[in-house]
């Protein structure tokens, strides 16, 4: 007997998202279409997960109809017509619409030839069982679940299992989804998909930077990223990716500990963590493998570079002038990196006491103060005004009056 989700999809969604979806079904069903909730959010709405990440598949025209539900709702529909897919955003809610349709791989690591097609084909192509089911949406079955490849059992005995042999050949992105999804969900992967997936390692090489990129950086915005590393590690992925990742549980204690520090710890600090005991080559070659943008990429490089001039802080009593002269020059992802994975606690210390106070403070004279005071513009002045931060931050000097006596008193002593 089919199943009936339609309580489930009422308890769990928004109103406004029901009475949305509600609408698309009709307008799909005046127009002799069929229209089904599929991917991700059925998984999870079976799971009894939040999942508000609505993907909803139409044997029909999506661009269309998401015009049409645009009209009708007062929301605003980007259609891209040659993809045959749209997105739909209201001011409550934003769902994807897509023409159900199958896919075909020119070549392992192409992106897909894409046709239109039946829901049965477009469940087809998908990547585990888990996440081929569909609710439908159309008024006279709405909530009716189709599961063509035994979702429901898999998800049942927590199992991840792709649907046919070549999955992992034809999409590689699928060997990190697996290990994302066994282990945010604690499931196992499927005996054969296991096998497969350990032969088929080799096909990240392939992989675009671009689409690695996007995989390592959706397995480190998961909640746990160090356990989908490990399994990753212990299953002979994360060399794969990139040599110097492998077997090294530092790093993953490492992303660890940051995050029980930091839970919402950003992807440019997690990146410069993961590549923490790199060295600058490896960083460089890590940094052209995934074409990582500027922003992670200087800070990687920053970091490596300032880990390897660290030493010159690893003494007891430094002077707050020389850790903020030496930290200044390196970019905060740096420096925080490095206050979180350095060996030595003094280190540690003096980097998160320049990030929690030294980098703030200032002199409170400027430079203005100084040529009233008979200091013409020019190199000097600014040398002077670096000293008086110097003596600032070392407390040789805290009011504006104590500026003013040590500045009177330098200026003094060059003229003599
Ligand atoms: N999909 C696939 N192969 C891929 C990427 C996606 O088959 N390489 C399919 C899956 O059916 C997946 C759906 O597209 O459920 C949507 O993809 P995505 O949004 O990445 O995944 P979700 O299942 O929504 O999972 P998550 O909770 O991680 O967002």
């Amino acid at each position: 007997m089919t199943e009936n989700l339609g309580l489930q999809l009422e308890q769990h969604l928004p109103t406004a998202l029901l009475k949305i979806i509600r609408m698309a079904g009709e307008i799909a069903q005046e127009r002799g279409e069929k229209l089904y909730l599929v991917g991700g959010t059925v998984r999870d709405l079976l799971l009894g997960r939040a999942n508000l990440d609505i993907d909803i598949v139409v044997e029909g025209d999506a661009p269309l109809l998401a015009n049409l539900l645009a009209q009708k709702t007062g929301g605003k529909a980007v259609v891209h017509p040659r993809f045959g897919t749209a997105k739909l955003r209201t001011p409550e809610v934003s769902l994807d619409i897509a023409t159900a349709r199958t896919e075909t791989y020119p070549y392992p690591g192409a992106l897909p030839n894409i046709r239109p097609s039946s829901i049965e084909e477009d469940l087809s192509r998908r990547d585990f069982t888990i996440n081929t089911m569909a609710i439908q949406l159309n008024p006279d079955s709405f909530g009716e679940l189709i599961d063509l490849h035994n979702g429901r059992d898999d998800l049942e005995n927590h199992l991840i299992r792709i649907l046919h042999r070549n999955s992992f050949v034809d999409d590689a992105t699928r060997i990190l989804r697996a290990l994302r999804y066994e282990q945010r969900l604690g499931f196992q992967l499927e005996p054969d998909t296991k096998k497969l997936l350990c032969c088929d390692a080799s096909m990240l090489k392939p992989l675009s930077g671009d689409r690695i990129r996007h995989e390592v950086e959706l397995v480190l915005k998961e909640k746990e990223p160090e356990k989908v590393l490990c399994r990753a590690d212990e299953l002979g992925v994360l060399g794969r990716i990139y040599p110097a990742l492998s077997n090294n549980t530092q790093m993953i204690e490492r992303l660890k500990q940051a995050r029980s520090q930091i839970p919402s710890i950003s992807l440019v600090l997690s990146f410069a963590l993961i590549t923490y005991h790199f060295t600058p080559k490896e960083g460089d070659e890590f940094i052209i493998r995934l074409n990582l943008p500027s922003a992670k990429a200087g800070a990687i490089e920053d970091m490596l570079e300032l880990k390897h001039r660290l030493g010159e802080l690893d003494y007891p009593d430094i002077l707050p002038s020389r850790i903020y002269l030496l930290l200044k020059n390196y970019s905060l992802h740096a420096v925080r990196a490095c206050a979180l994975a350095h060996e030595s606690a003094l280190v540690r210390g003096y980097l998160q006491l320049y990030l929690d106070e030294l980098r703030f403070i200032t002199t409170s004279l400027n430079g203005v103060d100084l040529q009233q005071m008979g200091v013409p513009a020019g190199p000097h002045l600014g040398n002077l005004l670096r000293n008086l931060l110097e003596a600032k931050l070392d407390q040789r000097v805290s009011t504006m009056e104590e500026e003013e006596s040590l500045m009177q008193q330098w200026l003094k002593e060059i003229e003599t």
